[in-house]
């Protein structure tokens, strides 16, 4: 297994490239089930998250064309309407071929999901929403499986809590149901709103994403499209909160500020300059060390669950105590014995790590645990003094594009050791 060394202590400067976002082009990718006509997506990130949906797609009878960040998608005819266990396992984003299948097909059996292991992560909302578009469905052996000969019909949905899955998997069934779909306390994510922008390009007729009450009139077929995956918001707060932990001033080129959310004030407060430029974003530190900052996760535009480990790292060289609840998933807090390791004073007591900034972090061996929790160790390695050894890059992978080589460009010492 590779692992990435890192010498820390160096301040970043640069421009680092952001990619597109893996959890829009996840979804973007599985609307291509949905019609016989091509997809085209450009700005897709080249993950193992992004060519592992890509083998489920062509085992259900998708071609495959993939050039730079240029995805061409042709699902021209359905050979398999059945998901399997070996490819849903590793990535719960495969789970959502249930709804375009179900809708295309009438018939689908989907392996139950797996992904990073950061909490129980049911799918009892996505099978809420599809049985009340008219979807049949039992499980059995640990599959899915879900019929609807009559096909889907539109349906008033609404969730309990926000679930950006749920909203996103309801919204790919609904757009070929007969009727109107309309989903109550959707998720309002940017990711839900590029779906939207991708359906309606194919034809589909979404209105207010964004919004907590998404409307879909179904049609009877989508047509072929062009769509361009936006920027990655998380990978653009993630080396945000880098330059934060390290000082420097990076320029994110392609990033976009305003979907930041919350996360965009919390990094003001901390101490960090944040601004436009000409086609991306700035972002400097301002003095030495930054200042602790309390943070909620709460669903957008609230600050990101994805980006709570990363400010951790943040936070564990700050001026101060800062308290961090996480309040979306129950076992998210595993970097933080990991950090512990490098020298950070962390408590954690059920859902709120308490993080005492201490002057400084030293390198370590580490041991990454899921993808964003090892984008935290990676900030941390950077910001320490002497080696950090981050074992297990294989998270990594799944969710950040070309990582040692945007940090290297900047001035980081970081460097793969293949195994
Ligand atoms: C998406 O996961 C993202 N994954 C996650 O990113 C992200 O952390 C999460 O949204 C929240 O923003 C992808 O887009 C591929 P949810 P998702 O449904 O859709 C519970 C990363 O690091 N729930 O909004 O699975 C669930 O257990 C990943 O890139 C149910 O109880 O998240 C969680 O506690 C990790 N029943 C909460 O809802 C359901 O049927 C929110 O989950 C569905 C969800």
């Amino acid at each position: 297994m590779d692992k990435l060394a890192i010498i820390g202590g160096r301040p970043l400067y640069g421009e680092i490239p952001i990619s597109g976002a893996k959890n829009s082009a996840l979804k973007v990718m599985v609307a291509s089930l949905l019609t016989d006509k091509p997809l085209t997506l450009t700005n897709v990130p080249r993950l193992a998250d992004v060519e592992m949906l890509l083998r489920l797609l062509e085992q259900h009878g998708v071609e495959v064309d993939f050039e730079g960040s240029t995805l061409k998608l042709h699902g021209r005819t359905i050979t398999s309407t059945e998901a399997p266990y070996d490819l849903v396992r590793k990535m719960r984003a495969s789970f959502n071929v249930l709804g375009p299948l179900l809708a295309r097909e009438g018939k689908a059996k989907v392996s139950l999901p797996g992904g990073c292991a950061i909490g129980a992560r049911p799918v009892d909302l996505h099978l809420k929403a599809l049985t009340a578009m008219g979807a049949a469905i039992e499980l059995d052996e640990g599959y899915v499986i879900a019929e609807a000969p009559k096909g889907l019909h539109g349906a008033e949905v609404t969730f309990p809590f926000v679930s950006v899955g749920a909203t996103e998997h309801a919204m790919l069934a609904a757009v070929l149901a007969d009727g109107e779909t309309v989903l109550k306390n959707a998720a309002r994510e940017p990711e839900i709103t590029d779906l939207a922008e991708c359906l309606n390009a194919m034809g589909a007729k979404v209105s207010d994403a964004g919004t907590s009450t998404i409307k879909i009139e179904g049609v009877a077929q989508l047509n072929t499209a062009q769509h361009a995956v936006l920027p990655d918001r998380i990978e653009t707060g993630a080396y945000a909160m880098a330059v934060g932990a390290t000082g420097g001033e990076l320029t994110l080129k392609g990033a976009r500020s305003d979907l930041l959310g919350a996360a965009w004030s919390v990094l003001e407060e901390a101490g960090l300059t944040i601004e436009d430029v000409d086609g991306g974003v700035r972002v400097k530190r301002n003095g030495n060390p930054v200042k602790a900052v309390d943070i909620v996760t709460q669903p957008f535009p609230g600050f990101p669950t994805d980006l709570q480990a990363q400010f951790m790292a943040l936070m564990v060289t700050a001026n101060g105590v800062s308290r961090i609840k996480e309040t979306i998933f129950e076992n998210r807090f595993m970097h933080a014995p990991e950090l512990s390791r490098m020298g950070a004073n962390i408590s954690v007591d059920g859902q709120t790590a308490t993080v005492r900034g201490v002057k400084r972090l030293k390198g370590a061996p580490v041991m990454a645990t899921d993808l964003r929790a090892s984008m935290s160790l990676v900030i941390a390695g950077l910001a320490a003094e002497g080696q950090t050894m981050i074992n297990r890059v294989y998270h990594l992978d799944r969710g950040f594009e070309r990582l040692e080589e945007k940090l290297a460009n900047c001035g980081a010492l970081i460097e793969r050791v293949r195994e």
